[in-house]
């Protein structure tokens, strides 16, 4: 499953926001349109709005465009996943080495693209390792092959555990307000054949409670140098359901979504989105129009809540802030 295509000279995106009732790829040729679409989550996910945003900077070379200015464009979209960011300043260093040169602009981020799937699947094969046999395992929001390059960063995980005969049950959190475990991740599990069962974010803890729950694994947005990192708003309630109960909590990321730059979660800036999307359902009203609405799309998850970080290079315990400064070193 994959959501993004470089077709030669123009971008193919699958809108997500259509999944999972009809798949509609759409086409651009400019760079603006692409901002519109991550803002408008056509395309979402921390390392999926990285390699986009590389595709539309080359949209912008190939049109003679000023590379400054998309990249400024391109960087207003979302605030949150340090990925973009991440992406934005790898395209402007290559294109100070090749003059800006869109066929080497392009083959740079065709590379960013295959790296991040690369990264996904050795992720998936640390991740599997902590997985227990006949697990039950909790997620929350979408981490999949639809938010990465391909594969997944937490659904990568689930997917290298089910190739390995481990995975019993997948329970997905709906994740409200927009539904991305709805719409996305029950999708992908359906689609793979892994054992999928859809709850309500409210039912969590009464799972774990139950003891049906052996492990939690989530994707990250920004992870901190601390390892405190923002996800999909709902992820810390998950967190600390997960602590009370004793139940082990994974965050599975790339190194390219850690910002060693803050020093803890406090810096990470929190999106906040329409007020509508908490007041409708699917366009329909489900309360009161002029209700005051709280709406952020992130939260962040302290690490003294984690059990361990997922990365391609392997699975770090704590002390994390030594260790993640390790593996930059
Ligand atoms: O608002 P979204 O849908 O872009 O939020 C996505 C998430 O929070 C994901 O868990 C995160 O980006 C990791 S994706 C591998």
């Amino acid at each position: 499953m994959d959501a993004i295509r470089w077709e030669g000279k123009t971008l193919a995106l699958l809108d997500q926001t259509r999944l999972p009732v009809e798949e509609v790829w759409i086409s651009y040729q400019d760079y603006r349109p692409v901002a519109d679409a991550i803002r408008t989550m056509v395309v979402r996910g921390a390392p999926a709005i990285g390699v986009t945003a590389a595709y539309a900077y080359c949209l912008a070379a190939l049109a003679g465009d000023n590379l400054e200015e998309a990249k400024e464009v391109l960087a207003a979209s979302r605030p949150t996943a340090v990925n973009l960011f991440w992406a934005l300043e790898r395209m402007a260093r290559k294109a100070q080495d090749c003059g800006g040169d869109a066929q080497s602009l392009i083959a740079e981020a065709v590379e960013i693209h295959r790296e991040d799937v690369e990264m996904c699947k050795a992720m998936g094969l640390y991740g599997a390792s902590v997985v227990p046999e006949h697990a039950r395992i909790l997620t929350h929001c979408n981490a999949g092959a639809l938010a990465t390059g391909g594969y997944g960063t937490a659904l990568g995980v689930i997917r290298a555990a089910h190739q390995q005969g481990k995975v019993q049950m997948v329970y997905a959190d709906e994740t409200r307000p927009l539904l991305q475990g709805a719409r996305l991740t029950a999708y992908e599990l359906v689609s793979d054949h892994i054992p999928a069962t859809l709850i309500a974010d409210n039912m969590a803890a009464s799972l774990m409670a139950k003891g049906q729950i052996d492990l939690v694994v989530v994707g990250c947005d920004r992870m901190a140098a601390n390892g405190d990192f923002a996800n999909k708003i709902g992820t810390y309630s998950v967190a600390v359901n997960a602590h009370h109960h004793g139940v082990p909590f994974y965050v599975a990321l790339p190194c390219s979504t850690i910002d060693l730059s803050l020093a803890d979660g406090s810096g990470i800036p929190i999106e906040e989105r329409d007020k509508n999307e908490v007041r409708t359902l699917y366009g329909v009203q489900t309360a009161p129009a002029e209700v005051e609405v709280y709406n952020p799309a992130f939260d962040v998850t302290p690490h003294s809540l984690v059990t361990g970080i997922i990365t391609e290079k392997g699975v770090i315990y704590p002390p994390f802030r030594e260790n993640l400064a390790r593996l930059f070193g």
